[in-house]
């Protein structure tokens, strides 16, 4: 991907962004050009926000409030791009930024200062300390509508995924970074056994198939959770490897059919010990 000079850099913009965002972002140099690494990750966020822009939409009618966390926000970049283009025109609501690294959420609160985003909190903790415990369904006393996540790593992905669950958000929406966690024990169970373990004997298939299995598990998870769920690439395979979008929307209680999948899945499995379940299973789900 090529850089752009400052003056065509417009186009690669969404209506109502603003180059001075991208240049407090450092996503454009001072004198305004797009870098290469710069237009990929911009182009990531945009194209993540134009597939939830529906969905957002629908949090802010009716003069609803709608709070949504960034989940492993990193430099917030995400969650800035949400307020400038979701929560700061529609006038209300507030938008939490979760990531483990203090400094950057200290960059990040410095910089909201700075932006005037007075909606926006940073939050220096784990997601997972922020899960609502079983049997209730705030997050610090607090219903979410709605918990994104964009490449959080390896299983953060995951407590993002548990904690939209528990909250019951309207909307969760995750694009999986790396992950290790089934590739792992798929190396220790019994590649040679006859049938299913031929899919991971070599090490090539087994990153990529430990990858696959694990966003199937994740949307069927979120199915049997009563969510409807779309999986769509974020952008070209050209310009990111980890481009998987699931997107789930809260639809009904809880879903027999998915769950019954789910199930019957993970018994053709060797027995997996993936967070997500254990987290989801121990609630009774
Ligand atoms: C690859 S970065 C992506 C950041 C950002 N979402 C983006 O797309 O630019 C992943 C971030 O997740 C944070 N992280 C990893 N595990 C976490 C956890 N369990 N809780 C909170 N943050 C986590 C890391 O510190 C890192 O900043």
């Amino acid at each position: 991907m090529k850089a752009v000079a400052a003056r065509h850099v417009r186009r690669e913009l969404l209506p109502g962004q603003s180059a001075a965002l991208l240049q407090e972002l450092h996503l454009l140099t001072r004198t305004g050009d797009l870098n290469a690494d710069a237009r990929r990750k911009l182009k990531q966020i945009n194209h993540f926000f134009g597939l939830l822009q529906p969905a957002l939409d629908a949090l802010g009618r009716d003069g609803h409030v709608p709070l949504a966390i960034d989940a492993g926000a990193g430099n917030a970049y995400l969650g800035f791009v949400l307020y400038e283009l979701w929560l700061g025109p529609l006038g209300r609501g507030e938008l939490w930024s979760v990531e483990a690294r203090p400094e950057l959420v200290a960059q990040s609160e410095a910089r909201s200062a700075r932006l005037g985003s007075e909606r926006m909190r940073f939050l220096p903790r784990r997601v997972a300390d922020l899960w609502p415990a079983p049997g209730t369904l705030e997050v610090e006393g607090r219903r979410v509508d709605a918990v994104v996540a964009l490449h959080a790593c390896d299983t953060a992905t995951d407590d993002a995924l548990v904690l939209g669950i528990r909250a019951e958000a309207a909307v969760i929406a995750v694009v999986p970074c790396c992950q290790a966690e089934v590739a792992r024990q798929l190396s220790g169970a019994d590649a040679l056994r006859a049938g299913v373990g031929s899919l991971w004997r070599h090490g090539l298939h087994r990153r990529e198939f430990a990858a696959h299995l694990t966003n199937v598990l994740r949307a069927l998870t979120l199915e049997a959770h009563g969510y409807e769920v779309a999986v769509t690439e974020l952008v070209g395979w050209e310009h990111s490897a980890k481009n998987e979008l699931i997107l789930g929307r809260k639809t009904q209680r809880g879903n027999a059919l998915a769950r019954r999948q789910l199930d019957g899945l993970r018994a053709v499995l060797p027995p997996l010990d993936m967070g997500l379940l254990r987290a989801l299973d121990a609630k009774d789900h």
